[in-house]
């Protein structure tokens, strides 16, 4: 599966970098590119490096250190939205 559509860059090659000792994404990018374009596949690169034993990513150490626990279960469902009324012509 791709993970950087811009570079196309698979999981696999993400995969291979953290088992080579990257351990960030920009290190991950020296060897692919990946995540150096549009950036939106850096929060998938992050969560590989998480899923795969490489450094928490600077968000969640600061997470860790302020002791706010990342959610474990999923959020609760969004409460209703009220009923708006309706605009009435002055
Ligand atoms: S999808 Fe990776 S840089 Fe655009």
């Amino acid at each position: 599966m791709y993970v950087c559509m811009c570079h196309a860059v698979t999981e696999d090659q993400v995969k291979k970098a953290i088992d080579g000792g990257a351990g960030t994404p920009r290190q991950i990018a020296r060897g692919c590119k990946a995540g150096t374009d549009c950036g939106s596949c850096v929060r998938r690169i992050q969560a590989l490096l998480g899923e795969h034993g490489a450094r928490p990513c600077p968000t969640a150490r600061l997470a860790a250190k302020l002791g706010l626990a990342e959610p474990e279960t999923p959020a609760a469902p969004a409460p209703e939205a009220a009923p708006v009324a309706p605009l009435r012509a002055a």
